[in-house]
């Protein structure tokens, strides 16, 4: 299937020492630590990702999809990166995200040692999926970060709609390479526990570890993001089982459009130094 968007990383760069509070979601210290835990599994975890898709890189022969192999791994790296000076400043703040990164990253190491190239493969296809429907529910209801710190909410933005972007790549690789969906599935699945089990043991770790124990009133508005009428999990459980059909393909959900959307009301050029090189580029021109 042809790709319908670009994948070209874009350089960004936020400021997030203008994050000055711990609770930098709503002043909720649930929905915080739950931004703070997904942040903290981005650089170890999308490192694993770009691994586990250059270890095909040679077996693939289509140049269109060696091409979105090298935006994929643009993309992610720089995500990692953004995500790691995120990290940084949510530890000065008392969120420890750095320590959480480092127990990914032996948690991963651990993981790699005796698994087969197609398994790791499998688990990033899975892991992708999950992070683009993530993205197309933030995108398509942007609302749900109102109350984020503003450097924090333009990072997620600019990753969702990356993820977007590329959210074919590596299901190709492995389709073009391994094709095995019943792997796909069993490996979703595992994929799927791992994650909400990390995520919630992180939560409480980084609550635990600053002292922070919610009121009442922060679990209503926790419950609420993820279970209300707009939550993320309400809403992503039904492009999650798509997964599971035997002729699914992620750009069945043809949702380019919020790329878009992106670019005319939220993207702000001012943090993409990749635009700024194009800026100085045609001016010389
Ligand atoms: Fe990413
Ligand atoms: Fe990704």
């Amino acid at each position: 299937m042809d790709m319908p968007v670009v994948v070209k990383p874009r350089q960004m760069k936020f400021p997030f020492e203008k994050t000055q509070r711990r609770f930098f979601f709503d002043d909720n210290p649930l929905k915080s630590a739950y931004i703070a835990a997904l942040s903290a599994t981005f650089p170890p975890g999308e490192g694993e990702f770009i691994d586990s898709v250059r270890l095909y890189r040679d077996k693939v022969e289509d140049p269109e999809l060696k091409k979105q192999i090298r935006g994929f791994i643009g993309q992610e790296g720089h995500h990692s990166h953004q995500h790691k000076q995120m990290n940084r400043q949510l530890n000065d703040l008392g969120f420890d995200a750095m320590r959480l990164e480092r127990h990914l990253a032996r948690d991963i190491e651990k993981f790699k040692k005796d698994r087969p190239d197609r398994t790791r493969l499998a688990m990033t296809v899975g892991m992708e999926h999950i992070t683009a429907i993530m993205a197309d529910h933030a995108l398509n209801n942007p609302e749900t970060f109102d109350g984020l710190d503003e450097p924090i909410r333009e990072l997620l933005l600019w990753h969702a709609v990356e993820e977007i972007e590329h959210k074919a790549v590596a299901f190709d690789v492995f389709m073009s390479c391994e094709g095995d969906r019943a792997l796909l599935h069993k490996c979703m699945k595992v994929a799927t526990t791992m994650f909400v089990i990390r995520i919630s043991c992180y939560m409480v770790g980084l609550l635990w570890w600053s002292r922070s124990f919610p009121r009442w009133r922060a679990i209503k508005g926790f419950a609420k993001y993820l279970f209300g009428k707009k939550g993320v999990v309400r809403l992503i459980r039904r492009p999650y089982k798509e997964y599971f059909r035997d002729d699914f393909h992620p750009w069945d959900h043809q949702n380019q459009a919020l790329v878009e959307m992106w670019k005319t009301n939220f993207y702000n050029a001012d943090h993409d130094r990749t635009s700024e090189q194009f800026k100085h580029k045609d001016q010389r021109q």
